[in-house]
């Protein structure tokens, strides 16, 4: 691969859960700004919705095809980025299969949503396979595209982390030639032993455990070494990284800032504290109206704080900044109501409600639009991914020919 194209791609997938909400808005909108920097591949992560729905999978068509609607209004194009659904693109698990031989168990086990989810998620049975191997998955959906940049939640920083240590591995395990190899020996023996010894020490702390430390702390043994030449030094440094040729790129995550619900806690389905998309007004009306505000003021002439309150958290990503200081001006002199400090979110929501109920509905009428729109991404999206597997294959020696 060319190892500037990680510079400029970017990978993120959603999983299908059904009606999107005013959190995913949030994150939608900044897909559309990165399809502006990047060459931006976003997909419906519909496998992984299986690794803990697998029982429940009527409504997958449907879903994928809502939430790309809901994409489509939020200003994500097919001129811009490819969209496409992963399970029309098959090296998604070819490599997810191939990356699983190399992934310890233990690894997986440690991964922290992993934890958490077993000890939530009691009364379904998710002690799968498909369920421990999600992380391995995800990787391959970011490897697939050797992608640098990749917008994930708070929760899912850790997958790319894990991801970069396969990545890492692989790279270490498969992506050095013989010649390599052999040039690399003869540089390490030229050191003495003890030097010898450290730098096989500090390099495996890096490869196996990801230490950063310790790979200064070998790089600095090594450009000390009189005994080395410049090319040998660089070889060498070569080596500590656990790169031989860079097959699969190490990716970074972009971290998204989360959006408060209607409770003041973080907007999420299972919280059932949502706002959501192409709802109908007068719901979302009801709904803001009976948010609940400072618990301290009780009396229309209490006056209030609104740090302490669920709905100035909220206003703070839906008013404009003067909307904002007259409201909490307001609240804490109670020269205003709550129902009067909620009116501009509500109106602000609306209006921002309406031209994504615009945007979308052209899509809501002819579904096939939207899925053109996923058939055609799914072969943009197969030719990239499908030269990665050629690399890929051909370092595992499963490049067969001539069979
Ligand atoms: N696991 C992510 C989630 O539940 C979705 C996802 C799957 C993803 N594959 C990905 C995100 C690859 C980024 C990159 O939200
Ligand atoms: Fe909250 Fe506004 Fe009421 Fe103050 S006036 S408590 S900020 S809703």
């Amino acid at each position: 691969m060319n190892s500037l194209d990680a510079d400029t791609r970017c990978v993120s997938g959603m999983r299908p859960t059904g009606r999107l909400h005013l959190a995913h808005l949030k994150v939608l909108k900044h897909w559309e700004r990165l399809q502006h920097e990047y060459q931006c591949f976003y997909f419906v992560a519909d496998w992984h919705a299986l690794t803990t729905g697998y029982l429940d999978t009527d409504d997958l068509e449907e879903n994928a095809i809502e939430m790309v609607t809901d994409w489509l209004a939020a200003g994500l194009s097919p001129a811009y980025c490819t969209m496409f659904i992963q399970s029309q693109v098959p090296e998604h698990a070819e490599l997810q299969l191939l990356l699983s031989m190399i992934t310890p168990v233990a690894t997986l086990e440690r991964v922290p949503t992993y934890k958490e989810q077993i000890e939530q998620l009691t009364n379904t049975e998710i002690r799968t396979h498909g369920f421990l191997g999600y992380p391995v998955l995800q990787s391959a959906d970011i490897l697939a595209y050797q992608a640098g940049h990749v917008p994930v939640g708070k929760d899912q920083v850790k997958h790319v982390e894990l991801t970069r240590d396969i990545a890492r591995r692989f790279n270490h395990l498969f992506g050095k030639d013989k010649d390599f190899d052999s040039a690399i020996s003869r540089a390490i023996d030229k050191l003495d032993s003890r030097t010898q010894e450290l730098v096989n020490e500090k390099r495996r702390k890096y490869v196996e455990d990801g230490d950063r430390e310790a790979l200064e702390v070998a790089r600095e043994m090594i450009a000390d070494s009189a005994q080395l030449t410049r090319m040998e030094r660089e070889r060498v440094h070569g080596y500590l990284e656990g790169a031989g040729r860079l097959i699969l790129a190490e990716p970074a995550a972009i971290e998204e800032s989360t959006l408060p619900g209607l409770d003041g806690r973080k907007m999420s389905k299972s919280y059932g504290n949502t706002i959501r998309l192409r709802e109908d007004p007068k719901t979302i009306e009801t709904q803001i109206s009976r948010m609940p505000t400072d618990v301290n003021r009780v009396k229309r002439t209490d006056p209030g704080d609104p740090s302490k309150c669920p709905v100035n958290a909220l206003q703070k990503h839906y008013l404009t900044n003067e909307q904002l200081l007259a409201n909490e001006e307001g609240c804490r002199t109670a020269a205003i109501g709550c129902l009067e400090c909620k009116r501009p979110l509500i109106d602000n929501i609306m209006v921002e409600q309406e031209g994504h109920r615009e945007r979308a509905a052209p899509y809501e009428e002819d579904p096939d639009l939207v899925r053109n729109i996923l058939t055609e991404g799914a072969d943009r999206a197969r030719a990239v991914a499908s030269e990665t597997l050629d690399d890929v294959r051909s370092a595992m020696n499963l490049a067969y020919r001539n069979l």
